[in-house]
């Protein structure tokens, strides 16, 4: 399929509509999360007009097409990842995803591998969203691990001159993010992958911001898990995905409890069933399963390699005309190498909210504030940025209208 953007905004509804007294709706905010095209929308309308009933339990017709669309979605994700069915598991989020990993750990007993107490160490990042961040915090303070970190450098790639002191034969859990939501910075994970497997620690990739916009093979990749959210990636809210390896899901303790997570109950126990039923508990989102398997369907029609390719280059585009503004500073890498779409900046004399709100007069949608990100902020040297986030429907004119956008702020505010 040929890659062409402006056709692919005619299969999203949202993009018919206007903005702000009719002016024409320029979306640069699928970081925080993507539109849905009408395929997407239908998935999930149809699972309720048609099909809708509880899976994995009923004894009728509806409850076994509701069963089929359910783990069909899990074939859909683990073909799309690369990994094999019984290894994804469904929660509401990547943030659910990455608390199911740490508080598992932290239902770790002595002798499991997750087990964790004073004296081990959990490695995380100066760059990860606080949804990668704040569980493993938590699991440090009920576990009595020390939480370490990798710095960011100041043009905001990982500094990595102090990889053999982070990570260490006391370290159990390397936590990172693929591709930064705020910096655009995609992190070599190779050496860190190999420094985590050689002290026997386990690795986990916050992909949020790279499985919508790449292709990604998680064996290729070498990780041990991996979370993103379906609403990031064209999918439903309230969807979200761990894949983890067989055998670690085997050793890993439950998080949630509950109905269909269970081998077999008696008053004073209960012993659990293989995953991915184990981290299930609960009727599961089937409606939104039914609408991530669509998107999914359509990422691939599309193209992960094309989708990448046309986002370097908005990017790529994005940063040359942005260059050409006074005043205006890249909270980020400002080469190509290794990054991605989203593009931070800030404005010389006027505030991120401000230029935010001026751009939403234009029809322009940007996020402006920490990102959920405050302490990369702190590292950055910035309070708030205004982040431009790219995705398979932007176009050039989209770019220039940010980018026009900006230098009418400049001459707005008087700068
Ligand atoms: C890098 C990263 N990690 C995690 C999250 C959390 O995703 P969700 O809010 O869908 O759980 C986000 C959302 O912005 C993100 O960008």
């Amino acid at each position: 399929m040929s890659f062409d953007p402006v056709a692919i905004r005619r299969d999203f509804p949202i993009f018919d509509r206007t903005i702000r007294d009719g002016k024409r709706l320029v979306y640069l905010d699928s970081g925080a999360t993507s539109q849905k095209p009408q395929v997407v929308i239908d998935a999930e309308v149809d699972f309720y007009r048609l099909h809708n009933a509880a899976v994995h339990r009923g004894a009728h017709q509806l409850a076994e097409e509701a069963t089929d669309i359910y783990e069909g979605a899990r074939d859909s994700v683990a073909a799309f990842i690369g990994a094999s069915r019984d290894e994804v598991i469904f929660t509401k989020s990547a943030t659910e995803s990455i608390n199911l990993v740490a508080y598992g750990m932290g239902n770790a007993q002595p002798g499991n591998r997750f087990f964790l107490q004073p004296g081990d160490t959990i490695v995380v990042t100066e760059m990860e969203h606080h949804a990668n961040l704040i569980p493993w915090q938590q699991l440090a303070a009920r576990t009595g691990a020390t939480l370490v970190w990798f710095e960011v450098t100041p043009e905001g790639r990982l500094d990595l001159s102090a990889i053999d002191s982070l990570i260490t034969d006391k370290t159990k859990v390397v936590a990172l993010t693929h591709q930064s939501n705020v910096l655009g910075t995609i992190n070599p994970l190779e050496e860190i992958v190999k420094k985590a497997h050689s002290v026997g620690a386990v690795v986990v990739l916050d992909a949020c911001q790279s499985v919508p916009h790449m292709s990604i093979d998680v064996d290729a990749l070498k990780i041990d898990f991996l979370a993103f959210s379906g609403h990031k990636a064209l999918g439903p809210t309230g969807i979200g995905v761990l894949w983890g390896r067989a055998e670690l899901l085997e050793e890993l303790p439950p998080f949630l409890t509950g109905g269909s997570m269970i081998e077999s109950v008696t008053m004073s126990g209960a012993t659990w069933a293989p995953a991915p039923r184990k981290f299930e508990a609960g009727v599961p989102n089937m409606a939104q399963a039914a609408g991530l398997a669509a998107a999914i369907g359509y990422l691939n029609t599309v193209g992960m390699d094309n989708i990448h390719r046309h986002e370097i280059a908005l990017t790529k585009s994005l940063m040359s005309q942005l260059s050409s503004l006074p005043g205006l500073t890249i909270v980020g890498p400002t080469s190509m190498e290794n990054r991605g779409g989203s593009i931070s900046l800030t404005v010389d004399g006027i505030h991120p909210h401000d230029l935010g709100q001026f751009l939403d007069n234009n029809g322009i949608a940007v996020r402006t504030g920490h990102h959920c990100a405050w302490p990369l902020n702190k590292k950055m040297g910035v309070q708030s940025t205004t982040r431009a986030s790219l995705y398979l429907y932007n176009t050039e004119e989209d770019l220039q209208a940010l980018v026009a956008g900006i230098a009418d702020a400049q001459k707005y505010f008087g700068r």
